[in-house]
């Protein structure tokens, strides 16, 4: 069994492209490796929310991942500013993390960008912060998509610079984790080819959304006017397709594309049906989510079975870090 760490965005609720595309994976994988998920607040902290927007981001998503089926018993789930270890060894790797490719990183560039006023060193250093998520618990797998993979190498290079600094082999390489599932891309419902939060209002179906909010989402989902219907299939009704795919049953999917395919459909009847199939779909996800949402007493449990457990594998890992860096204790 092999040690995975993965880190969850504290950003808001989680939609049908968040479970496809990783959520659905980590529960399988819960049962066959040895898992750490956390829900990453610190890193939150480059975007300065404020302390009720924090807060409420953390409780959100603790509640939606165990809505979702993550099993606290199985998978080590916490908060990672539960964890202040991550912390201390995120100060020791940055001791060796240089500003050069720090500043060559691609996503601190892109936030240089978007905003400018705020380029703190938190952003600078936040490749240096993931890297210390991943090897506090000596993880070799991370199942993270490609977006990440450049901070992967990062976590890599700053994993085996400490191993030559100490002439040691103490932290494994962690790689990207490639599922054995298929990754599922989820469309959204605008017309562009990815389901997501800031793709802007009603692109995204959320799994806390109520019937009739899906039902009105997914009404006004964008197709064409039919025209070429049996010809040419526009992005918009492939992405109804692709999310029917996801949801509704086989038959239902080849119902619509021969009525597609023979220029006879109705794409409001489409719709109709995409709706309650995506409402079947997360009802009881729903449901999971309002009943949690008030249980302080179990989320409470949850949090510090995580925390408890998280902290014995880093409190080992930095016990053994500050041996080999050459701290000794006078008394
Ligand atoms: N950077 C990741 C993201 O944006 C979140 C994250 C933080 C993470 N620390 C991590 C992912 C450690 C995997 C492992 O999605």
């Amino acid at each position: 069994m092999e040690t995975v760490v993965s880190g969850i965005r504290s950003t808001g609720n989680l939609h049908l492209g968040n479970y496809f595309g990783a959520i659905r994976n980590f529960v399988k994988m819960q049962y066959q490796q040895k898992c750490y998920f956390f829900i990453a607040d610190y890193h939150s902290l480059t975007t300065h929310p404020t302390p009720a927007d924090l807060h409420r981001n953390v409780r959100q998503v603790l509640v939606e991942y165990l809505a979702t089926g993550i099993d606290p018993e199985q998978a080590v789930l916490y908060v990672q500013s539960d964890v202040p270890e991550v912390a201390e060894l995120y100060l020791l790797l940055g001791m060796n993390a240089y500003k050069g490719e720090l500043e060559r990183c691609t996503s601190f560039k892109e936030k240089v960008r978007k905003q400018p006023d705020n380029v703190n060193a938190g952003l600078l250093t936040y490749p240096v912060l993931m890297a210390a998520d991943i090897i506090i618990h000596k993880a070799s797998k991370v199942p993270v998509g490609k977006d990440q993979e450049q901070h992967l190498e990062m976590a890599r290079t700053f994993a085996n610079r400490f191993n030559r600094m100490y002439n040691t082999e103490y932290f494994p390489e962690p790689y990207a984790y490639n599922f054995q599932e298929k990754l599922v891309k989820i469309p959204g419902l605008d017309g562009s080819t990815k389901m997501g939060k800031s793709e802007g209002e009603g692109n995204a179906i959320y799994l806390a959304d109520d019937p009739g909010v899906i039902r009105k989402k997914v009404m006004k989902a964008v197709t064409d006017s039919g025209a070429e219907a049996g010809v040419k299939m526009s992005q918009g009704v492939e992405n109804l397709f692709n999310l029917m795919r996801a949801v509704s049953s086989p038959d239902t999917v080849d119902h619509f594309k021969q009525s597609w395919k023979s220029g006879q459909i109705r794409y409001g009847d489409m719709k109709k049906q995409l709706a309650e199939d995506i409402i079947a779909f997360t009802t009881p996800y729903r449901e999971k989510i309002q009943a949690l949402e008030h249980d302080n007493h179990y989320l409470a449990k949850v949090a510090r079975m995580g925390a408890e457990r998280a902290r014995e594998s880093a409190a080992r890992t930095i016990r053994e870090v500050r041996e080999i860096i050459g701290f000794k204790p006078f008394y």
